[in-house]
């Protein structure tokens, strides 16, 4: 298998009044041609803001400070601006949980869409990027796409509107697709059919999905590959069979615990001690230490990302001599 995408050691930083705030620190990941990788964690440990670091679109006062991020073989930290402004929207596109960050009010949705057309090739003409435009809003599930092209983001449902930003997203056929809690404002229903929408549409543009969620049970259903992150750090990854019949890091056991399922009577959710703590307050070595019931003397030096078995990683003291 082929990697399309390596994230080597990349560490994202904020620089607050108050101090550093590592929210992602020395991360690295692959993801291989026409794979789904989902990147799973609570709240706050740093999924949303390794998304933003790959567009090269992290807000100030955050800066990446190092590592690679390798993408068909180049670095994307070493890109000009323009450079990035063509990569993006072309080779690599993001979608959000909120369709309103990417859509724009005051231009119907056929207009946009093909408007994200002849920016990056301007030798398409209009007509032609319209048509295309209309194209994908029919694969997207989109009724009656020739009239819905005309119409406003705010005259369609919030599931619509995912279609739409989707198409956009998807337009100018991208290697990579950034989702980042794409289905989560969607009841469940919508969100299920966004997840087949997406699985399809993956099939059919061999395009490779970084699927971002704090949802296992989406994960289990829809990715190759599984990256838990806690605290700014990846502290587990595997193939998904690996991460659900053998978790090794007590977080994921955690993530696992507390999801809900059919099989089990039980009365009530198990939760993981504690919150995330705020991203200068993390403790010294181990940043899940304080939360977890298997932490011990070793916890407060930071444990090194060790293979326990062919391609699954845990960065966790009990599986280190
Ligand atoms: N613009 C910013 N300024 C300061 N700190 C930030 C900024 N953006 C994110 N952070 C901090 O970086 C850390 C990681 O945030 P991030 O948004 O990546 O979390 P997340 O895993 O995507 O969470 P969620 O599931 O809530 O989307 C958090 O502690 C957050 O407070
Ligand atoms: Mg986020």
């Amino acid at each position: 298998m082929k990697k399309l995408l390596e994230v080597l050691n990349l560490k994202t930083y904020f620089f607050l009044e108050e101090g550093v705030g590592k929210a992602v620190d020395d991360v690295s990941f692959f993801i291989n041609e026409g794979e789904i990788f989902g990147l799973v964690g609570e709240s706050g440990c740093g999924k949303s803001v390794t998304a933003l670091s790959i567009m090269r679109l992290v807000p100030s006062p955050g800066k990446i400070v190092g590592g690679k991020i390798i993408f068909e073989g180049e670095n994307l930290l070493e890109k000009s601006y323009e450079e990035m402004r063509d990569i993006r929207g072309r080779k690599i596109s993001m979608i959000f949980q909120e369709p309103m960050v990417v859509l724009n009010p005051v231009y119907s949705i056929g207009f946009q869409i093909a408007e994200a057309i002849v920016v990056h090739y301007p030798e398409v003409s209009w007509d032609e990027a319209w048509e295309r435009a209309v194209y994908m809003i029919e694969k997207v599930g989109i009724p009656n796409p020739r009239r819905r092209a005309e119409e406003y983001p705010y005259q369609m449902s919030g599931g619509m509107r995912q279609r739409a930003m989707i198409a956009m997203a998807l337009i100018n056929n991208p290697r990579l697709l950034i989702a980042d809690e794409p289905t989560t404002a969607l009841d469940v229903t919508v969100q299920a059919q966004i997840l087949e929408l997406m699985e399809r549409l993956k099939e059919e543009y061999k395009a490779s999905i970084l699927f971002i969620t704090h949802d296992l049970s989406i994960i289990a259903e829809i990715s190759h590959r599984v990256g838990v992150m806690y605290g700014g750090k990846i502290v587990e990854v595997g193939d998904v069979f690996s991460i659900f019949d053998r978790p090794l890091h007590p977080y994921t056991f955690g993530l696992l615990n507390s999801m809900p399922r059919l099989d089990k009577e039980e009365k009530r959710l198990y939760s993981i001690p504690g919150s995330v703590p705020s991203l200068l307050s993390f403790p010294q070595g181990c940043r899940f230490k304080d939360r977890c019931d298997k932490a011990f003397s070793l916890c407060d030096k930071e444990p090194p990302l060790v293979e326990v078995e062919s391609g699954h990683f845990v960065q966790c003291w009990l599986f280190s001599k």
